[in-house]
């Protein structure tokens, strides 16, 4: 069993509301790695981080990632570090995978003031500057199909991947 596709890319791109948008048009169940991990520890993600640290997070994303490919054989969205891994990069090799990509000003704007995203404390536009020139080949590496949603609705970018895939 393994996902239908994997929705890969920034805070902001849109990978939890697409995702909704494609499990309900073809009837498959959804899964978001953020969600699991907030439902199997009992905590939210900000206070993983700020209590515990963000490497004790990425250990409990790599195990969120690989207990869902494993499993799940709907729509997958993953927290937006979850490729920063080289072993989560290895699962995804094999996997329909569509990178959301979401410019600077766009990302910013569908954040809001990054409540409840600890990464996002200070500045957030500079932090997000900061992630995405970092992340973007890696998004890339990763992905088969690359997907615009700067001044999209989640509808037009559900709409596109149906039609790709
Ligand atoms: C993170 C993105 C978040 C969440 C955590 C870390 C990141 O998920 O996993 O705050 O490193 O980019 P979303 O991309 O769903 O906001």
């Amino acid at each position: 069993m393994s996902p239908r596709v994997v929705l890969v890319g920034p805070m902001g791109a849109g990978k939890t509301t697409v995702a909704g948008l494609l499990g309900a048009a073809w009837g498959v169940p959804v899964r978001d790695t953020d969600a699991d991990i907030e439902a199997g520890t009992g905590r939210e993600i900000s206070d993983i981080f700020v209590e515990s640290g963000e490497d004790h997070f990425r250990e409990l994303e790599a195990a969120a990632v690989s207990a869902a490919i494993a499993e799940h054989d709907g729509v997958l969205a993953l927290g937006g570090g979850a490729v920063l891994r080289p072993e989560t990069r290895e699962l995804l090799t094999d996997q329909t995978v569509v990178f959301l990509r979401v410019g600077l000003s766009d990302a910013v704007k569908r954040v809001g003031l990054g409540v409840g995203r600890p990464l996002l404390l200070g500045n957030v536009r500079s932090r997000i500057k900061a992630l995405l020139d970092e992340r973007t080949p890696v998004y890339e590496s990763v992905a088969t199909h690359v997907v615009e949603t700067d001044d999209r609705t989640p509808d037009e970018v559900a709409a596109e991947i149906r039609e790709l895939l």
